[in-house]
């Protein structure tokens, strides 16, 4: 089969087609033909991950060291990207029962990636599952990071209908997650990006939307219940005039120092500081389905690159033009 690898750590033109063995099905796995898969933060960042430093990562250093020997130090381990993914079963080990060959599935591979291939294997109960009836191959590739991380993150606070909620990075992978979730729950929803994005933001459901680059939302006259930052642009110190008294804030890409925030306010005081990581379960996957089935959940695609222009999808995704998600086709 076709798949779109790497051998070395670098920018776009890392990334080239190669031929490599078809994964072959156990007996509980499913050998999935790929149709399309996403360009998402993981993937930009994996790619290139030789030449990011622990000051430059966005979580705390030992999880960079962590994900820098998981990932391979000097060379990828994995040289196949791609988290997410949408296809169609192609065959089944000889233990499956919840899928059959033809089934459109799509699913999630988080960390393990591999996506970026004709042909791929999962367990049949890991994340996988049938893909919503209501969306393409392409738009159901690109839901389940951002969606799967926002869910999991808005779990750890108890956001009540009414509320108010700053999205800082309403326009990416998560944020946009966030945004739809946020209101489903209904709360009141503000949405900070970038000026070409704002109108994005508001269709996704966004209430208010801010230019970060007009504007600095730590110095207004409002105040926020639950404050997400997805890339840790603000900082809790900074938050917390616009933080209600018993307001919390939620970095998603965080540091140590918010990290003995988050003990020290468990400890002292009233408003919070939440550090957390997503999970992958699969129920979340199904939970997900159903609310793009119902119509609760929007999957939105931007463009779509062939896998011969894998490096032109990187190069775009970096471009800070995307609006909504950037998909690569495999068939
Ligand atoms: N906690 C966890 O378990 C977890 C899991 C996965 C990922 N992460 C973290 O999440 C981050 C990636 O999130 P993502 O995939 O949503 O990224 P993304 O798709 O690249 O989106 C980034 C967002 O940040 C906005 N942004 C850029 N500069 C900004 C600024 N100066 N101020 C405010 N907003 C700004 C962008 O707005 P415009 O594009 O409109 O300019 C966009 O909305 C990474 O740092 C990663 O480490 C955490």
């Amino acid at each position: 089969m076709k798949a779109i690898v790497y051998t070395e750590y670098g920018g776009p033109e890392a990334l080239h087609l190669a031929e490599v063995a078809t994964p072959a099905p156990q007996a509980r796995e499913l050998l999935i033909r790929v149709s399309a898969a996403s360009v998402n933060f993981g993937d930009l960042l994996a790619r290139n991950f030789g030449n990011v430093s622990a000051g430059e990562f966005n979580m705390p250093a030992p999880l960079y060291f962590l994900a820098r020997v998981a990932f391979g130090w000097s060379k990828p381990k994995q040289p196949i990207l791609g988290s997410e993914f949408a296809g169609e079963v192609a065959a089944v080990g000889s233990d499956v029962t919840r899928f059959k060959p033809g089934d459109a599935v799509f699913g999630y591979r988080g960390p393990q990636m591999g996506a970026y291939a004709e042909a791929l294997v999962m367990q049949e109960d890991g994340m996988v599952t049938h893909k919503p009836v209501n969306l393409t191959a392409a738009e159901a590739a690109v839901a389940p990071y951002g969606a799967l991380t926002a869910m999991t993150l808005l779990r750890r606070v108890n956001l009540q209908a009414g509320q108010r909620v700053l999205v800082n990075g309403a326009s990416g992978g998560i944020g946009s997650a966030a945004v739809q979730l946020a209101k489903q729950r209904g709360a009141h929803v503000t949405g900070v990006c970038g000026a070409p994005r704002l109108a994005y933001v508001q269709a996704l459901g966004a209430d208010q939307v801010i230019d970060y680059v007009r504007e600095d939302f730590t110095q207004r006259n409002e105040s926020y219940d639950l404050i997400i930052d997805v890339l840790g642009r603000s900082s809790f110190a900074r938050c917390r005039r616009v933080l209600t008294p018993d307001g919390v804030y939620l970095p998603v890409s965080f540091k140590m120092k918010a990290v003995v925030q988050m003990v020290r306010t468990k400890m002292f005081g009233r408003q919070k500081v939440i550090c957390a990581f997503s999970d992958e379960k699969p129920a979340d996957l199904e939970l997900l389905r159903a609310m793009i089935e119902s119509g609760a959940f929007q999957s939105i695609v931007d463009r779509c690159f062939a896998m011969e222009d894998a490096a032109a999808a990187h190069r775009y995704a970096e471009s800070g033009r995307k609006q909504g998600n950037i998909v690569i086709t495999m068939t």
